[in-house]
């Protein structure tokens, strides 16, 4: 990668962020690939040339899929995100109110079950003592 891919002084970047930004460049690439192999699918006139650059769109979802696991794997917030986000089946744009309703501060409903068992316990020791 040239000098011309770092927006700050090369030797000043710290080594995982290096990595980090190869593996975001490598999942842009991925992205933009499948963007122009649909596109190519979309007008090819030849059905067997049309089948090969579907195939080879599906290998970049492939990929990008890769990719995205390493970044999630590298980094926590990104996973959060995407553990917040991934796989839901509920209104994308209503997730973000949803999640900040449930952690809300103080204790959830199962810390305040946990914190009561914990109490009986300790106090039956004392008792049995
Ligand atoms: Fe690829």
């Amino acid at each position: 990668m040239g000098s011309e891919s770092w927006h700050e002084p090369y030797e000043k970047i710290s080594e995982k962020t290096l990595n980090m930004s190869r593996a975001i460049k490598s999942l842009i690439e991925e992205l933009e690939a499948i963007d122009w192999y649909q596109q190519r699918v979309d007008v090819c006139t030849d059905e067997e040339l049309r089948r090969i650059l579907a195939h080879n769109r599906d290998e970049e979802m492939e990929h990008a899929a890769m990719v995205l696991e390493w970044i999630r794997r590298n980094n926590p917030t990104f996973e959060g995100h995407l553990r917040t986000y991934l796989f839901s089946e509920r209104e994308i744009t209503q997730i973000e109110t949803l999640e900040m309703k449930n952690s809300k501060p103080g204790p959830s409903s199962e810390n305040v079950r946990t914190s009561i068992l914990k109490t009986v316990g300790s106090l039956k020791q004392r008792k049995e003592s």
